[in-house]
């Protein structure tokens, strides 16, 4: 995730019990059918930066849990956020994630959105386990939001006349949710206070929001080969993210009308040019100005939580992925 050479202390910090949370993935994944293991040792193994768990782990860790429930819940979140990569690339036919094919261009629709199907419900089998209500709810609404932000987002497609507030509903929706979710469980294994539960949880919140962000600013100008996904898809597929309602705010009208048209016909062919308006128009600083802002927010709400390495870490994961170019 980051460009330095040395790994960033909450990777350090985490790698015990993020290699536990690899062992409970690949215990969990196991299915009868071969298709199945086949598509979703295909993505899994391709890695993936794996920041809902650790998010999940941190937290629970800076709070003093040591419960081996944080484990299974952590493969969880990022099971739901599998699946929703596997559905998320179907939509928006893209063919590369993870610097690999992904696994619509290799397997197919129909297999794809099938086996997003498996991990869903295999993630919601591993929930029940914990016998914990409240888990059962926080992640429930968190699925059927991610659901309902992708609809959103879909019915924005190609529509350049969406205002900055119905984006962020979006990526809240789609992202940030479940960044919150992730927060969130990790204060609620630690029967944690409602009070903290809500800290960790705006947290998240606010970490996915930036998240998003960055990952919309790297659409227009990060490196396909850094990112593991294609550039541009964005633009393809009309997606009226922010670097582009900001550039049309503020470019002249030829340059509001070229966007426009960019918008409507997902012409990725401008691709150029329209990389030329953001950047001339400050779009990509205003994008990344805004996700700032969510990182400071994120920041903030960890007031909460006592002094300790964990919580540091939790700070650099936010400074880190504003900074991140993968
Ligand atoms: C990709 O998420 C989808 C977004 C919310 C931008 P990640 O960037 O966390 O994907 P992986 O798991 O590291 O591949
Ligand atoms: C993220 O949206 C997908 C979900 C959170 C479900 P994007 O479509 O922007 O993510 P990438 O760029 O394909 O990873
Ligand atoms: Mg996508
Ligand atoms: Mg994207």
């Amino acid at each position: 995730m980051t460009s330095s050479t040395s790994p960033a202390s909450y990777r350090t910090l985490s790698a015990s019990d993020m290699a536990e949370v690899d062992q409970v993935i690949h215990a969990r994944l196991a299915s009868k059918v071969a298709l199945v293991n086949q598509i979703s040792h295909y993505i899994v193994s391709a890695g993936g930066k794996r920041v809902r768990p650790m998010l999940l782990l941190l937290i629970a860790r800076a709070l003093g849990n040591d419960s081996s429930q944080r484990h299974e819940l952590a493969a969880v979140v990022e099971f739901i956020h599998t699946a929703t990569l596997l559905h998320d690339d179907v939509v928006d036919e893209s063919n590369l994630r993870r610097g690999r094919q992904t696994a619509n261009a290799m397997f197919g629709n129909a297999a794809s959105v099938l086996v997003g199907d498996f991990l869903y419900s295999r993630a919601f089998q591993m929930m029940v386990s914990t016998n914990r209500l409240r888990v059962m709810d926080v992640l429930a609404e968190a699925t059927n939001v991610i659901a309902e932000g992708e609809v959103l987002q879909l019915m924005n497609m190609h529509d350049p006349d969406i205002s900055v507030d119905d984006y962020l509903r979006v990526i809240e929706y789609k992202t940030a949710k479940l960044f919150e979710a992730s927060a969130r469980l990790g204060a609620l294994v630690t029967d944690a206070p409602a009070e903290v539960e809500a800290a960790c949880a705006a947290y998240g919140r606010a970490l996915g929001t930036a998240f998003q962000l960055i990952d919309d600013l790297l659409d227009y100008e990060g490196s396909t080969a850094e990112l593991g996904k294609n550039i541009g898809d964005d633009l393809r597929e009309g997606k009226p993210t922010l670097p582009l309602l900001v550039a049309m705010e503020r470019g002249t009208p030829e340059q509001r009308e070229l966007i426009r048209n960019a918008i409507i016909h997902g012409e990725v062919e401008r691709m150029a040019q329209i990389v030329e308006i953001v950047k001339a128009t400050g779009a990509l600083e205003a994008t990344r100005q805004a996700a700032q802002e969510q990182a400071d927010l994120a920041a903030a709400a960890l007031a909460v939580l006592p002094a300790s390495p964990y919580k540091q870490a939790l700070l650099e994961l936010g400074v880190d992925s504003i900074q991140r170019s993968s």
